[in-house]
């Protein structure tokens, strides 16, 4: 397994005070968050805790109803498309590639912010046009490459299996050159060997510089995986710290499992719930009698 000990050299994500309402739900409240540069946090929760609310706020997909969020000290535009040129890219958690296209085509899509060529000269196919579409397709397959789908590069991106199409929209989500890369649950619907595959994935992402958030409901593949974990319930950030350290705390043990309710049984009454259901199917292999 490979060690994730790495040093922090400035912050890539903050995000502060983010708080996003709908109507009298509030889905996150006040959320602190930072991501630095080399490190890879978790983010994870019970369903709804709004992880992925929390997500569209970093995005621009929802403008918080309170908080800021920074990437390297600039504060975002509220707009997807300048968040992801300003240098994040996202994977979503359900799966939004362009089903018709090739894998190739997907990648090429997710390169269009990086790409300065205009319409005209597209159009018009200037050699500037042609040079630079070249390019893209260059670093398109070495992206494929990357991710291990480059033998599928003229697939149609709607007959990969699965977890291929997860593949491929962290493909395209590298394609935007990003600084920072935010995965909403990247190995849901994997089996085990292709989760293991995407723990090395996003390691070696990591390698390569970039800053990476990631959801997963997955608990081994995070803890493997993580720097740092957050966890969120009901909207708020209930415990942070390194992935060992969360683990353990009982406040996230309960988070999970449901702390007991108010009138839980006791151990006494357990046992004589058990005992009655145990006298009760002695009973019942006299057919008939047990009434
Ligand atoms: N656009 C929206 N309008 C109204 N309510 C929303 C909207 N988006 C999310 N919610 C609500 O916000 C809460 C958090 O949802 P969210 O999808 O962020 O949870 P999650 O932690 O990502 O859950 P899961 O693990 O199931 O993906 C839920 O109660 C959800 O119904
Ligand atoms: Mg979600």
């Amino acid at each position: 397994m490979t060690t994730t000990t790495t040093t922090t050299t400035g912050t890539v994500l903050d995000a502060s005070g983010v708080t996003m309402r709908f109507g009298g739900l509030t889905a996150v409240r006040s959320v602190n968050l930072t991501v630095g540069s080399g490190e890879i946090v978790g983010l994870i929760g019970p369903n709804g805790a709004g992880k992925t609310t929390f997500f569209n706020c970093l995005t621009g997909l929802y403008i918080p109803t309170e908080g800021t969020v920074t990437y390297k000290g600039t504060v975002l535009p509220p707009k997807p498309h300048l968040v992801t040129q300003a240098g994040i890219a996202r994977t979503f958690q359900n799966i939004r590639l362009f089903a018709n296209m090739t894998v190739l085509e997907n990648v090429l899509v997710g390169r269009h912010t990086r790409t300065k060529e205009g319409l005209w000269s597209a159009l018009l196919r200037l050699p500037s046009f042609k040079k630079a579409e070249e390019a893209s397709r260059e670093r398109a397959m070495e992206l494929l490459e990357f991710t291990g789908l480059a033998a599928k590069a003229d697939h149609l991106a709607r007959n990969l299996p699965y977890g291929e199409q997860r593949k491929l929209e962290i493909a395209r989500a590298l394609a935007s050159e990003p600084g920072l890369l935010l995965l909403d649950e990247p190995t849901a619907g994997m089996n085990p060997q292709e989760t293991r595959a995407t723990e090395d994935l996003v390691f070696a992402i990591r390698d390569q510089g970039i800053a990476v958030l990631v959801i997963e409901h997955d608990i081994r593949f995070i803890m493997n995986l993580c720097d740092r974990v957050a966890v969120l319930v009901q909207g708020e950030k209930l415990v942070e710290g390194p992935a060992e350290v969360v683990q353990a705390d009982e406040r996230v043990i309960a988070a999970y499992l449901g702390t007991p309710f108010e009138d839980a049984p006791g151990q006494e009454e357990v046992a004589e719930v058990e005992a009655a259901e145990a006298e009760a199917a002695g009973h019942s292999t006299t057919e008939g009698d047990a009434k």
